[in-house]
Formats: structure tokens, sequence, C-alpha cells
């Protein structure tokens, strides 16, 4: 018998197909390449092709990646597709050192792949190729040792590529007959796919749309995404921007301006494996993104990917994220619920590798016992801190809404009594008594309210004729009035100047010692009293002014406030 060629091309190909690369991480192969090239743009283009039948969505046919790096001479271009060629085979201050990159992430989806490349921009585009398809039909005919791929030869680029295609050197690679991303038996739709990438992309090579590097995927630039919110100008801090200028944000009523974004660094520690040190960052997602309990799933939470983020960490190798998964065995505890907002990266160089079970793929993650021992123990105690100050936090927020209850409990209780003298109440509304108190409840009490706060809260106002209370709303009003079966509810908005310029000093005042009263305080707080009250008036009177007829319109108001007004204040005092 005579000797055999130890792999058989074509078919060896076909397997190594699945190679368990993610869409992003696969492209993150190219994309890598592109970088080491060093490349200020990485175009890449997702092409979509019409559904297979009528009742599957359109799916990628074809992805188009171009950068404007060193391009590759003829030699490397020759081997590009040459599996296990490198020009930085087993180095350790490279991104990319097996060879492989290139081609097992190409195969993994597509069947052909297709390379322009120059490192002169004045000379032509220089072009090689590799069809699995036709591989495997010269192996079936027996000519499986002549499968490879030619020389480059000079060849124009298909105007089809014109809009990435980059003005000097460079490379263009596309990946076509892409048979893996069809929707329904392999992959999401087209749009699902493409955010996907972007979202994926954005986070894995963070570090270097950080420093300025430019990816685009047809036609959008990716703005970095960082899980541990240390970087500024990311895509968090465009939602975040968003939600707290225009969005729902302000109804929440906590004050967040964009120095606020930052998350709170916990830790920062190096950790020593072997001859070689690896760094891990823990850090607590800022008050922007904390909030209060509860919202840890909402729309802005998904925005800013925090569910995702619950007991992940993030490998970076080389500052190219290789891993970012939930790591059970290293948590050192239970994930819970609010371990989404802590922020944990963990990054090396490839020295380490064999630590952290790089493989060829450069996707996921197996530690190395010693490593995750280390890891293990650093984590429990960081993961600690971060819970605790977030505890602290939210509880603060708690804190803050609950400082004014009962704000005018005194009052309102002796007006209740003096009330019984005035004429009922003739106001009819179809507002439900219950889901009023019920609402009031959550306003005072705050969302995380449980229910037995809630019903103790509503059982102690129910009966009251009025209630009166300090609450965070949105809009101008400084006082909103509801009126629910004979009883009238009134909140008054903490967030207007009124509240905080006139109220809330005369307030505090009010609850102090008189030894601890300094004049000027004092002084100040009646002051700018006088002036409120007198600004209350006229500024009445003007917002009466705003109705054509303001005598048909106010005059029996002002009867009954006026005539109120005085019975309560002869019967109302000295309660404080
Ligand atoms: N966009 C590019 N610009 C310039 N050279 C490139 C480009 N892409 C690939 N190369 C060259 O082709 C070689 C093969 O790339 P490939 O990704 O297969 O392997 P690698 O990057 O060396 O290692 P790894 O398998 O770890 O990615 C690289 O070593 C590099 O020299
Ligand atoms: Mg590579």
């Amino acid at each position: 018998m005579t000797r055999i060629p130890v792999v058989l091309t074509g078919q060896a190909l076909q397997s190594l197909r699945d190679s368990g690369y993610s869409l992003a991480a696969a492209m993150g192969e190219v994309i890598d390449n592109s970088l080491e090239a060093g490349a200020n743009n990485v175009l890449i283009r997702m092409d979509e092709a019409p559904a297979a039948s009528r009742s599957k969505k359109s799916h990628i046919h074809r992805i188009v990646f171009s950068d404007d790096g060193s391009g590759m001479d003829t030699h490397t271009l020759h081997h590009y597709l040459q599996i296990g060629y490198s020009t930085r085979y087993m180095r350790t201050d490279t991104i990319g050192k097996y060879g492989v990159g290139a081609k097992l992430a190409a195969l993994n989806f597509g069947k052909r792949i297709d390379v322009w490349s120059r490192t002169d921009a004045d000379a032509p585009w220089q072009y090689v190729y590799f069809d699995l398809d036709e591989a495997l039909a010269e192996e079936q005919e027996g000519k499986g040792s002549s499968i490879g791929v030619d020389a480059p030869e000079a060849k124009p680029v298909p105007s089809d590529f014109d809009d990435i295609l980059p003005k000097g050197t460079g490379t263009l690679v596309v990946w076509s007959k892409v048979d893996r991303l069809e929707e329904g038996r392999r992959a999401k739709d087209f749009n699902s796919l493409r955010l996907e990438a972007e979202k994926e992309i954005s986070r894995i090579f963070r570090v270097f749309l950080n420093d300025g590097r430019n990816i685009e995927i047809n036609g959008k630039s990716l703005l970095a995404h960082d899980p541990l919110f240390l970087m500024p100008d990311t895509w968090a801090d465009q939602q975040l921007r968003e939600y707290y200028r225009t969005g729902e944000g302000p109804r929440l009523g906590l004050k967040i301006t964009e120095a606020n974004y930052e998350a709170e660094e916990i830790a920062r520690e190096p950790v020593k494996i072997g001859d070689h040190t690896a760094y891990l960052t823990v850090t607590l997602y800022p008050k922007a993104a904390t909030r209060k309990r509860g919202l840890g799933g909402d729309e802005l939470a998904k925005k800013l990917r925090i569910p995702e983020n619950e007991g992940s960490i993030s490998f970076m190798r080389m500052d190219r994220e290789i891993s970012y998964t939930n790591v059970p065995m290293i948590f050192g505890r239970r994930v819970d619920d609010p371990d989404r907002f802590i922020g944990i990266e963990v990054s090396f160089t490839p020295e380490l590798d064999s630590y952290f079970g790089v493989r060829n793929v450069k996707r996921g993650f197996e530690p190395h016992d010693e490593l995750r021992d280390k890891l293990r123990t650093a984590l429990k105690r960081h993961v600690k801190t971060a819970r605790d100050r977030l505890e602290e936090r939210w509880g603060d927020v708690a804190k803050e809404r609950r400082d004014h209850v009962g704000d005018h409990r005194e009052i309102t209780q002796a007006a209740a009594e003096a009330a019984r003298t005035l004429p009922t109440p003739q106001a009819k509304t179809d507002i439900k008594p219950e889901e009023a108190y019920e609402e009031l409840a959550i306003d005072v009490l705050g969302t995380d309210a449980d229910e037995q706060a809630k019903a103790n809260y509503t059982a102690q106002v129910k009966d009251l004729p009025f209630v009166v209370e300090s609450v965070n709303f949105p809009g101008k009003q400084f006082m909103d009035v509801q009126h629910v079966g004979g009883k009238v509810i009134i909140r008054l908005n903490t967030r207007h100047r009124f509240y905080k310029e006139m109220w809330e000093p005369l307030s505090e005042i009010s609850k102090m010692n008189t030894t601890a009263i300094s004049p000027e305080q004092a002084s100040k707080a009646t002051r700018r009293a006088m002036e409120a009250l007198t600004l209350l008036l006229i500024a009445y009177g003007r917002a009466e002014s705003m109705h054509e007829d303001p005598h048909e319109q106010y005059e029996q108001l002002r009867d009954y406030w006026g005539m109120f007004l005085d019975s309560l204040m002869s019967k109302v005092k000295d309660v404080l």
C-alpha cells in the first residue's frame, strides 16, 4: 500500500465547520486581524437575502469585511487561506497566534472566502479565494491531492463592494455561500442577527473603540459597551443621557447628572499566577443605573444590558474580550438578582493562555485550578462589598423618599376636627378610593414598599377629610388636588421651588431645638417665606388672568377659599 495524505482536505474542512463559533466571535476573528494590521477603520456589511420560503424571514447570505490596515504582501496573501499559517505563530504579544482564525471562522458560517489585499495604495488589488464546494467536488473525483489555493493574481474588486473598499492599502474579505444563518433552523432573522452582532462586537472590542478605532456594521459606527461602566461616552452613557433628559427618568425623581454615570470602583488588584500577573476589577454600577430597588429588569435596564450581566465575568485578553459568561464555580456563592449591577473584569496577557484555558477559537474559558481558587477568594470579598454598598444606596433612596412621610400629619388631623362644621363637599369623581389610596401609598412609601406597609398607611389616612403629603411629581404644578368620595388628597410637589425654598427650610426650622437655630438661618428662611407668600399671590392672580372671565370662573373659589381658611386658622393653632 502506498503512503497517503494525513488529511483528507475537503472532508476534514467540512467537519471543521463546527468549530463552535458564535456569529460575533467568528466576525471577531476577522476584526482581530484587521486591528492587528493597524486598521483605523473596519467596515462590515452583512448582506440580506430574501427568505428561502414564504414562512421564513430573510437571512444573511454574505458578510463583507474591509480594513484600511497595512494589507498583505503576495506571500502572506497566498498563505492567508492555509490552515496553520500565521505570521505570528505562538507569539505572546499579539492577539492572533494559531494561524487558523481567518479560515475556521469563515467556514463556520459559509463555504466560500474571497480576499483582496494590497500593501501599496497605487498597486492593483491582489486576489485569492477558496471554495469548499469546489474542493469537495475535486475530492470526489479523486483529485483531492490537488486541492489548494492558487497564487494571488491582480484582479479588480467588483463594484458591489465600492462602498466599503479602502482608498489606500488594506484588505477586503468576503464570506459568501453563507448557509448557516437561515432563519428558523439555525438562527434568528436578519435584523436580530445584525443587532446581536453589533451588541457583542461593541463589547468585545470596547477598548479599541474607546481608543478611537472605528468599527462599522452596515454603515453604523459602533459605540463601546463597557459592562464595567468605567469608560466615558459609551453606549450606556448615550442611553442614560436620553433617559434622564427626555425619557422616563425624571418621573423617578432621582436627580442624576452625567457626572454620575461612572461606576464606583470596588476593587482593582493584581492576581499573581506563576510568573505573571492578571488583573481583577470589580465595580458597582453608577447610581444612574442602579436607581432604586426593583428596576433591574425594566426597559432601561434592558437597554443598558444589565440583566445579562448577572453573574457574568468579562475576560479580557490583550484588551480584547474572549469571554463574557456566567462562571458559577467562581462566583463564591449563589448568583442573585442584584448581582447584575456588579461589573467584573479579569484581564490578562497571552503568557497566561494556558492558565485561562484559551482555545484556538479564542472563545470560552476553562480556568486552571490555581487561578480559579484565587479568583474565587478575591471575588467572594469584593462581591460582598459591592452588594453591601448597593443595599446602602437603595436604603438611602428609600429613606430620602420616606423623610417626608407624615410631614403634615399634625395639621391635617387637627384640621379634620375643625372641618366638621364646614359645608359638605359637592365634588363628583369616578376615581375609586382604593386605587387612589394605593397610588398615594406608593407615592409616599416608594414602589418597593411591601403590602403590609401600604395597608398600614392607607388605614391611617383613609378616613381623614384631608390628606396632605409632600411627594415628588413631574410638571410645573406645586400642588395636586384629588377629590375622592368627599375626601381631599393634596400632594405638595417637593420638586417645586415653593417647596424647596420655602416649605422645606421652614419645616426644618420648625422641628429644630430653639437653641440650635442660628439667627441667620431663621432670618433668611422667614425673608424667603415672605417673598414666597407674596409671589404665591401674584402668581395666582396672574394665573386667573389667563381666563377670559375670571370673575365668573373664580369668584366662588375665592369666596370659599377665604372662608375656609379663616375658619380653619381660628380653630387649628399651636399643633406643631
Ligand atoms: N486584515 C489583514 N491584514 C493584514 N494581514 C492579515 C489580515 N488578516 C490576516 N492577515 C495575515 O494572515 C495571517 C493568518 O490569519 P489568521 O487569522 O488565520 O491567523 P492568525 O491571526 O495569525 O492567528 P489566529 O488563528 O490566532 O487568529 C495572519 O498571521 C496575518 O499575517
Ligand atoms: Mg487571526
